[in-house]
């Protein structure tokens, strides 16, 4: 299956748009296709309103955002791609005839998968050209912060479309969760559907409003789901003995039972109800306020999670330990090469203060960003540190010389001053690409401690060693002449 540099999107709704702004920030061109040429406008509106939040998601250095295409020709965009997302109505036939068609059109090492919430991969596969590449990948709304997808495969989806698919939606930032079996409605809408279905007969019949259900979740159950399912919840909820226990106490209940199978019918009664219930809920907020309130708490839910490394904050760990190696991937080529350009960026949207520039925090960010770089290309990775060994930091001196405006392509040079047994002196340099003018330098001192004792240590000598060597392939160039300035007013 082919690399994926760009993802070709089927249908540019709610979802398409969700996939598209994901894509897109993780570094992957996107060719949007949809039949409305109207669409064009409102992905690129859905794709800025994404990522006001998903900037916010992680501050590891990202590649060079993806650029956005759009056309109403189908088969065009279809053989362009490396891989295509399908996101039209949930309808099979009108699934089945367009899968079918623009099978026709992608190289057959294309995998195709369709956003079906329920539909079955072997239906939605029958008319394709090379079927094998075919799967479905179900995610959630919104698809940019939600990192859930389930994979299905069909009678003819191969192992080969599964692992690629899964190494694609990895890259950017998912959790591929690999359904055994193909069952209308996959794993989680069925779970989801469950609830929903009690929901609609709790309203119906008078027992509670809209509001007071989702206060049953939110204020209790809810907060438990974000990292630990019902079934590791309910083991805990056995005691000591755990799960054998907690079906031995409560397993006789579900004989009585509380649940109902059948979904109510959808009168225009209970249709009123919920959307009377709703409408309160909202308080006079648009749909778009209070989707901004649900992106901002779904990323500040996904860093918490991630001290924990449990659920969706261990998916947050992994894409930024892969984020940080990569970075120092490109930075162990340059160390090699006898280069000092130790890292790309750009000033993200965020970064900028009151005044239209990069804020002052962020240059020690990105000062940092090159310096870890540095670091694991000498060897002080994840692992030297989980050994209870690391570089702290112990002075900083910043300068700064020129503008850095939003989205303003930057590059930072990184030297080593100086280096013994226990400190490094670091000197980096941050650079406009478009004019090599120097914006900022941030010069610092490290540390080398035993983390677990708390105290200075010697480093490892093959540290020292390469430290060593890049300052040796960096002696013949001028001290900068910001290394070892203080600050003070100069008086004549
Ligand atoms: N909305 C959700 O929460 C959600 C979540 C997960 C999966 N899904 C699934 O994603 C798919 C899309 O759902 P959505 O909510 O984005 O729908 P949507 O109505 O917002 O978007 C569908 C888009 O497809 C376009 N379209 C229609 N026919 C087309 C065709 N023949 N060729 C190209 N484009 C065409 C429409 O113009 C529209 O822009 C469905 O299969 C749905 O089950 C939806």
């Amino acid at each position: 299956m082919r690399e994926v540099k760009t993802l070709g999107l089927l249908g540019t709704g709610v979802i398409g748009g969700g996939w598209a702004a994901r894509a897109l920030h993780f570094g992957i061109d996107v060719v949007a296709a949809d039949l409305k040429p109207e669409m064009e406008r409102w992905i690129r509106g859905a794709v800025e309103n994404a990522e006001r939040a998903l900037s916010r998601l992680t501050f590891a250095p990202l590649p060079p955002k993806g650029t956005l295409s759009f056309t109403t020709d189908l088969n065009a965009m279809a053989g362009q791609v490396d891989f295509i997302q399908e996101n039209i109505p949930e309808q099979l036939e009108l699934k089945q005839r367009v899968l079918a068609e623009v099978s026709h059109h992608a190289r057959p090492d294309v995998v195709i998968a369709s956003s079906t919430s329920g539909l079955m991969p072997t239906d939605l596969q029958r008319d394709m050209e090379a079927p094998d590449r075919f799967l479905v990948a179900h995610p959630f709304n919104p698809v940019y912060l939600l990192p859930l997808v389930e994979l299905v495969g069909g009678q003819q989806t191969s192992a080969a479309a599964l692992d690629a698919a899964s190494r694609f939606y990895t890259r950017i930032g998912m959790h591929p969760l690999r359904v055994r079996r193909e069952i209308p409605g996959h794993l989680t809408d069925r779970l989801q559907e469950a609830l929903w279905r009690e929901i609609l007969h709790l309203v119906n019949d008078g027992v509670a409003t809209t509001g007071e259900l989702d206060e049953s979740i939110v204020y209790g159950p809810g907060l438990r789901w974000a990292a630990m399912g019902t079934n590791l919840i309910y083991h805990l909820a056995g005691g000591e003995t755990g799960m054998r226990h907690m079906l031995r106490q409560f397993g006789p209940c579900l004989k009585w039972p509380w649940t109902k199978l059948e979904a109510p019918e959808l009168t225009e009664e209970l249709i009123d109800r919920m959307v009377e219930g709703t409408q309160a809920q909202s308080a006079g907020r648009s749909i778009r306020e209070i989707e901004r309130l649900r992106d901002d708490y779904l990323v500040a839910i996904q860093q918490v999670l991630k001290q924990f490394n449990i659920g969706a904050g261990a998916t947050l760990r992994a894409l930024e330990a892969r984020l940080y190696e990569e970075n120092a991937k490109a930075a162990r080529e340059q160390v090699s090469a006898g280069g000092l350009w130790l890292m790309e960026t750009h000033v993200r949207p965020e970064w900028v203060d009151y005044n239209g520039h990069m804020t002052d925090s962020r240059y020690l960010q990105v000062f940092g960003d090159a310096t870890d770089a540095l670091w694991r290309s000498v060897g002080v990775d994840d692992a030297y540190r989980a050994s209870g060994r690391a570089l702290y930091t112990v002075e900083t001196h910043v300068t700064h010389s020129a503008e850095a405006k939003p989205l303003e392509p930057l590059y930072v040079l990184t030297r080593v001053l100086d280096v013994d047994d226990k400190r490094v002196h670091v000197f980096n340099a941050l650079n406009r690409t478009r004019d090599d003018a120097l914006v900022a330098t941030g010069e610092q001192m490290y540390l080398h401690v035993d983390t677990r004792a708390g105290k200075a240590t010697s480093m490892d000598p093959a540290v020292r060693e390469k430290l060593a060597g890049i300052r040796a392939s960096q002696s013949g160039l001028a001290p900068p002449k910001q290394a070892g300035r203080h600050i003070a007013m100069s008086r004549s």
